[in-house]
């Protein structure tokens, strides 16, 4: 995956009445990536988007990056295919609702997608260790999942940290996400802290001038 930094915009903070335009809005403006949870209801406290949003949101937009970030229990084999198959170009989910975590980055990146797990902020990265080859990223969250507009846990920025050593230690270089509290102040001590995917909800879709969200964010990675 790329080394350099992305943004990747949420649409959990998009006004869903107009996720299209909004959707161009973001690209017209320059995000890198379009970020879509998936939440359940079950493994996390809210419900989210489906296979068939993905869909149309693929033919509206053939050449857009989508991150598709599953927040289900179970995490099972048809889930995936679904939002392979709906478009997806990244998915991600949390081990703690996977029984078989390898097998599962391994079908991931059999459809042709980039394959990543999900830290939670209680989750310890050691399992990673053993997964490297089947992995294309990490993404670390840096809030509980379920809700944009929360605050950024700094012990979170501490794994990131110790996953951008680990990963050193394995001569491996994969894409390190941050999901949670990212703006302007935050973006910095994530990208120091060797995350170079930056998640943002309501830092910038959550701004009515994407552009200028966009133009404080990159500020933000220099301060
Ligand atoms: C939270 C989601 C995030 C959320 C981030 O569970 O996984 O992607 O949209 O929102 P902000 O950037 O507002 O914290
Ligand atoms: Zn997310």
């Amino acid at each position: 995956m790329a080394t350099k930094y992305q943004f990747a915009g949420s649409i959990l903070s998009a006004d869903l009445l107009r996720l299209q335009a909004d959707v161009q809005d973001a690209l017209d403006a320059g995000i890198d990536v379009i970020h879509f949870d998936v939440m359940d209801f079950h493994f996390v406290p809210n419900l989210t988007f489906g296979p068939g949003l993905l869909a149309q949101m693929r033919k509206a937009f053939p050449q857009a990056i989508f991150d598709v970030h599953l927040m289900v229990d179970p995490v099972t084999e048809d889930i995936i295919r679904a939002y392979a198959d709906a478009g997806a170009s990244w998915i991600s989910f949390h081990p703690e609702a996977c029984v078989h975590v390898d097998r599962t980055l391994a079908l991931i990146q059999s459809l042709g997608c980039k394959s990543g797990l999900v830290l939670n902020p209680g989750t310890a990265p050691q399992m990673l260790r053993y997964l490297w080859d089947k992995l294309d990223f990490v993404l670390v969250m840096t809030v509980n999942p379920g809700f944009g507009g929360q605050k950024l846990i700094p012990a979170a920025l501490q794994k990131v940290s110790d996953v951008r050593r680990m990963a050193a230690e394995a001569n491996v270089k994969p894409a390190i996400e941050v999901d949670g509290g990212v703006d302007p102040v935050t973006v910095g001590a994530c990208a120091k802290a060797g995350a170079n995917v930056f998640v943002v909800g309501s830092a910038f879709f959550g701004k009515s001038d994407r552009k200028a969200a966009l133009a404080a964010l990159h500020e933000g990675l220099t301060l």
